[in-house]
């Protein structure tokens, strides 16, 4: 247990570091009340324009080696949780999930035709959701099987699932962790969120705190690597609490910790349930922007005192040999990945697309022979050169070969003033080989990486930036 001076310590320490956070936001890093929009894309989500999908992808050529890695998406979960924006249906539902996975079938299957392949070559995979595992082991099974059928594993190096703690413990979990083994995956997350129980409570989390950890030693117990993820900055957390559950997060005998910043307003399509609660919330409110940013800078001084490392971002692990292929391969390598399923999103090397989040659209949209793509985008000259620095920048590093690769373009010529500024202000380093954030830097990363956004795919107008040296509209041209 964390004695009395070492949380005094811990609050002190963070306390310092929010100045450091003050002081950008001064400077105008950081928008007026501090709201961020997670930085995973380029152009972000929200920016895609409808399209046919047939024009969209009239001009697509698969990659020269034929690997993609694959997304699939599983849209049903046992209750709607407080903070998620995740469009998807809640409830056992097992007539739906038979319909959905029989039109998930039929659409990779029309890829595999578009492509003129039999079967899809990843490097990873990737089975998301809602709660993948949220089906009776048969059905699983069968899921499982499927993709099995349409998937050639002989370049794969990591299978994925997400999930949650409920879906893994018990006899049907056992047999769902068997059956996960049995089709070849390798890792999990599971989404743990807290381990408090009142605060699982108000999160409206199926699962109490001894279910998350039972669910974590189950699958380590079954030779899975697990990463665990943890929503910092919700209604019913405080410096106090949150120390508690960092404290029993480290104290599990497992490599990978996640932490995700909670997101109040969507920054998707959809929004939760959150918003609309927040307004009356009675049992304590959402923690302010200082409160959320001291969470943080405590959770990493403790994650660092016992022996974590960022590896990609927001991920810390004992070990940087393990981490998600599917996101360094997204976001770093920027290779040509495929969704399946409802609000499913491919991320090509030259475009972007998303399918429709509306059940009744998806299954029509099949039914009409055509893919279920609503959304997408073929990235303009600017674009990719942004979307090249934004990406990797967020997660690892910009490395200056890859980028020239690319891009044909070195990053040395580019965005000269603002890579000076930020450097000026100890956001940014580099070396020869890369362009990477610092240590405060990484702290800020979507702020300080959405400075490479176009203005017209920055986060918040202009006025709500302070008109500082880091506001991140100035020095906004890529050949300056
Ligand atoms: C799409 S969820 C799937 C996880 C899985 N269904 C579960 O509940 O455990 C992926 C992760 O995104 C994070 N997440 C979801 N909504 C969020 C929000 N509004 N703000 C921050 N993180 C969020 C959660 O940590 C969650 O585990
Ligand atoms: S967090 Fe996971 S379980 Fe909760 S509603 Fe979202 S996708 Fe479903």
């Amino acid at each position: 247990m964390l004695s009395r001076s070492e949380r005094d310590t811990l609050i002190h320490n963070a306390e310092e570091y929010f100045k450091k956070i003050e002081e950008l936001q001064k400077l105008g890093l950081i928008c007026d009340d501090g709201d961020f929009v997670p930085s995973v894309h380029y152009p972000p989500i929200t920016e895609y324009p409808d399209c046919d999908p047939e024009k969209y992808l009239s001009t697509y050529t698969m990659p020269a080696d034929g690997k993609m890695d694959i997304y699939v998406h599983i849209p049903f979960c046992i209750r709607h949780c407080l903070f998620c924006h995740y469009p998807g249906m809640v409830g056992d539902r097992l007539e739906e999930k038979e319909k959905y996975l029989g039109y998930l079938f039929r659409e990779m299957d029309m890829y595999l035709d578009r492509f003129g392949i039999r079967t899809i070559k990843p490097r990873s995979i990737l089975l998301g959701g809602g709660t993948p595992t949220y089906m009776p082991p048969k059905m699983l099974d069968k899921f499982l099987t499927g993709l099995d059928k349409r998937i050639d594993y002989s370049a794969m190096k990591q299978y994925n699932v997400d999930l949650d703690p409920n879906s893994i413990i018990g006899d049907e979990g056992t047999e769902r962790c068997q059956l996960m083994k049995d089709h070849g995956i390798q890792r999990l997350t599971i989404g743990v969120q807290s381990l408090n129980d009142d605060v699982l409570k108000i999160m409206n989390r199926p699962h109490g705190s001894e279910a998350a950890i039972e669910s974590v030693y189950k699958a380590l117990d079954f030779g899975f690597d697990v990463n665990i993820e943890f929503i910092y900055g919700h209604p019913g957390q405080n410096l106090e609490n949150w120390m508690d559950v960092m404290e029993k997060a480290i104290a599990l005998p497992m490599n990978e910790i996640q932490l995700y910043r909670l997101k109040v307003q969507a920054y998707g399509d959809r929004q939760g349930v959150i918003n609309r609660r927040h307004r009356g919330y009675e049992e304590g409110d959402i923690p302010d922007f200082k409160q959320t940013m001291l969470m943080k800078a405590i959770a990493l001084e403790m994650l660092e005192n016992n022996g974590y490392h960022e590896t990609l971002r927001r991920v810390y692990s004992k070990n940087p040999k393990i981490y998600s292929h599917y996101a360094y391969n997204q976001c770093c390598n920027q290779f040509d990945q495929v969704g399946f399923g409802l609000s499913a999103f491919s991320s090509y090397r030259d475009r972007f697309d998303i399918n429709s989040q509306y059940f009744s659209e998806y299954y029509g949209m099949i039914d009409e022979g055509k893919l279920p793509i609503t959304r997408g985008y073929v990235r303009t000259e600017d674009d990719q050169i942004r979307w090249a620095i934004v990406l990797p920048l967020k997660n690892t590093e910009v490395q200056k070969p890859r980028f020239t690769r690319k891009t044909g373009l070195n990053i040395d010529d580019l965005f000269k003033k603002k890579i000076q500024t930020l450097k000026d202000y100890g956001l940014l380093e580099e070396n020869e080989r890369d362009l990477k954030l610092t240590t405060l830097g990484a702290f800020v990363a979507d702020e300080v990486c959405e400075c490479f956004n176009s203005d017209e795919f920055k986060p918040f107008p202009r006025e709500r930036y302070a008109e500082g040296p880091l506001n991140p509209y100035n020095d906004n041209v890529i050949f300056s």
